[in-house]
């Protein structure tokens, strides 16, 4: 996995998949992935072309020949910038449960952006068990506290079905954890 903004990731041998940053004109490509399947909440193309232009240093897309092949948003909490928010996350079918995933989320954390991130904030379904497993994979890497608790209620929702979704946090940690381990 090469990562071209960030020294300490180094890359994995014969990986044809690159992680950068999102530029605009990844913004179509991002949402076609968003709604390629059920499993996340389709936002309208506007929101990921102001993802790409507004939250960029703190988002990553994952490249295999020229296709995007899973993309991950990411911003610092306005009230909290040392908690870093994870919003959406998606692979590729075709890639998943290879590591990609959590390659992004190790990756994002280590740019100079995220400097002084010290918590990873999202929000999941309980049915998620794949957001679940990614967030709790995280915290181990890390050695640090995973908790859930209770956030938007399904009554918040307007569209009908929609799970209730529980905040996850991960932290307080300590990037050395990250550093002295090296990377995937
Ligand atoms: C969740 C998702 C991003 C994981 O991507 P991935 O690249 O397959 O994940 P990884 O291979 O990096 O796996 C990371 C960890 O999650 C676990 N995992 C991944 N998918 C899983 C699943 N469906 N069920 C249970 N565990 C799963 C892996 O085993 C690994 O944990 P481990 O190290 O303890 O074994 C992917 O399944 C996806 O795009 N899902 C649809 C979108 C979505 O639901 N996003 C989350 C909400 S925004």
């Amino acid at each position: 996995m090469r990562h071209p903004t960030e020294k300490q990731h180094r890359p994995r041998a014969n990986s044809a998949v690159v992680l950068r940053n999102p530029t605009v004109a990844d913004a179509a490509a991002i949402w076609r992935l968003a709604g390629d399947g059920e499993e996340l909440d389709l936002n309208s193309p506007y929101c990921y072309l102001l993802l790409c232009q507004h939250f960029a240093d703190t988002c990553l897309v994952a490249e295999r020949d020229g296709d995007i092949v899973g993309f991950q948003t990411t911003y610092r909490l306005p009230c909290a910038p040392h908690r870093l928010f994870l919003w959406q996350v998606r692979v590729a079918q075709s890639m998943r449960r290879r590591g990609l995933a959590a390659s992004m989320l190790d990756g994002v954390i280590r740019l100079p952006a995220c400097a002084g991130v010290t918590y990873l904030t999202g929000t999941t379904t309980r049915s998620n068990l794949g957001m679940r497993a990614l967030a709790r994979r995280f915290a181990r890497k890390l050695k640090a506290p995973y908790a859930e608790e209770p956030c938007f209620p399904e009554h918040l929702f307007p569209n009908e079905g929609h799970e209730a979704e529980h905040l996850f946090q991960v932290g307080p940690f300590d990037l050395r954890h990250l550093q002295e381990e090296g990377v995937d």
